[in-house]
Parts: structure tokens; sequence; C-alpha cells
């Protein structure tokens, strides 16, 4: 399993660089809502990391409740301090063996996690086990052959580290397909995550995701300052927000 995430720094730095507009959280709430099979929905997030999601979940989608499972108890503990809610459960756990009986849920939320799983062909059982028959799979990620985050304009070595690292939309499908998932939508969805470049600037200065650990130093302190430069060319009243796009791949439980 990826233990990148037991360490402490990147756990604090994840929750303070990864936050959303509240309206772009409540767009993607919504989208997960509409395919949610039926009312007060028992959801699973798996890799719920600092609980943005989870907690986003229990609060705009009625009657839920949310067990959200992470393998790293610094996610974890970031999770249980930033976004407490009583509908939400944090719990240790990994994709491959959640702790849970069968057929316990009517929706899994897995976002910006599926390409850490060491096996997702057995994820992807263990999920079919812990669904209810019609229950839903929601997989927000970027497929190999679509990555185009704003982080390689200024990272552009990022990009082949997550051309190995990400999977293709064939693979995901076929491993869902094996597991027992009929497919139900591959959408594509983009909202802003920050206001301005040198928002996302600062929120980038901290090396908030794990994707940085495959860069030295000096390979992070020269995108960097790409980044800074790019952004203090960005006139004040000319500002755009920083708009990240996202593959959606939904399966359904046969
Ligand atoms: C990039 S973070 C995503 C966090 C959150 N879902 C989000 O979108 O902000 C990936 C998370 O997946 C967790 N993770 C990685 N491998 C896992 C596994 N096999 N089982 C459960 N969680 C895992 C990591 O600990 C980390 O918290």
């Amino acid at each position: 399993m990826n233990r990148v995430y037991d360490d402490e720094r990147l756990a604090g730095a994840y929750e303070r660089g990864n936050e959303m507009p509240e309206a772009s959280l409540r767009a993607w709430v919504e989208l997960i809502a509409s395919y949610v099979p039926r009312p007060s929905p028992a959801i699973v997030e798996i890799g719920a990391g600092t609980g943005m999601f989870s907690a986003a979940m229990a609060r705009w989608i009625g009657g839920s409740s949310v067990l959200a499972v992470d393998a790293s108890e610094p996610m974890l503990a970031e999770a249980r301090r930033h976004h407490p809610h009583p509908a939400v459960r944090y719990m240790s756990g990994a994709a491959e063996n959640v702790p849970a009986p069968s057929d316990a849920f009517d929706v899994a939320f897995l976002s910006r996690v599926i390409h850490h799983l060491p096996d997702r062909p057995r994820a992807a059982r263990e999920l079919a086990r812990i669904l209810r028959p019609g229950g839903v799979v929601i997989i927000r990620t970027t497929f190999r052959e679509r990555l185009d985050a704003v982080v390689y304009d200024y990272w552009p070595q990022l990009r082949s580290a997550d051309e190995r690292r990400f999977p293709g939309e064939a693979e995901l499908l076929a491993d869902f397909a094996t597991a027992g998932f009929a497919v139900r939508e591959v959408a594509s969805f983009a909202q802003p995550v920050t206001a301005s470049l040198r928002d996302y600037h600062s929120r980038l200065i901290h090396r908030p995701q794990s994707k940085f650990a495959s860069l030295t130093p000096e390979q992070f302190h020269e995108g960097l300052q790409r980044l800074a430069a790019a952004a203090r060319a960005e006139p004040v009243e000319q500002q755009v927000p920083v708009i990240e796009r996202y593959d959606v791949a939904v399966f359904c439980r046969r």
C-alpha cells in the first residue's frame, strides 16, 4: 500500500492546500446526489483523506450517513479535527478490506484515490461486496489519457510520473465490469478551486499533494518560481479562477 500519506506534514498541508470554495464543493455534492439511488442513503467514502467530501455529503444529502474510511491515521486525525459531523464516522481501513459488513451501502465515493490502490481489481470486488444490489460507485479521478491539471503547466515532470500512476478509462471500466458492475455514466466535471493564480500559488507553497514527493527540492522550487512569476503577471483586476477538471465514472452494482 502507498504509505506516503502516513506523513503528518503532508496530512496537515493536504487539509490546508486542498480546500475548495463552498460553491464548488456544493456543485460536486449535487452531482453526487444526482446518482444516489434512494433517499437517506448509507454512503461509504473510501480514501476519505481529511474528510472534506464526507462532511459535505452528510451536510447536503438529506438523511445520509457516511462511513469515511482511510488508510492513513494522520489524514484521519486531520479529518476528525477539521470536518467533524454527527452523521460521519471516521474509520481506519483499506479499500481492499473495508471494515463493514456485506450489502451495507447505497453509495461508495472515491475521490483522487483510485490511482493509489495497488490492487484495483481487488478493491472493485470489495466494493461489490459492501454495496447493496443497485448501489452505485462514484469515482472522481483523471484518466491517464486526459491528464490536464494546471499543476503540469508549472511542474511538467509530474505529467510523466502521473501517466504511470493513473489508470486509463478502459482499464478502470474493465476492472469494475469483472467485479460485477454495469457502467452507468462516464462524465467530465470542472469547478473553480481558487479565485486566482495568486491564491493557487499560496496554496501550493506547502506541497499539499503526494505527487510532489517525486520531485527534488530544487525541482519543486523551480516550479514554484514559475507559478509565482505567472501569478505576479496576472493584473489584479483581471484575475480569473483556477479551474480543475475531473473525470467521473459511475458504476451500478448488478
Ligand atoms: C489524494 S488523497 C484524497 C483525499 C480525499 N478523497 C480528497 O479527494 O480530498 C488520497 C487518500 O487515499 C488514501 N489511501 C491511499 N491508499 C488507500 C487504500 N488502499 N485504502 C484506503 N485509503 C487509501 C490516502 O491515505 C489519502 O488520504
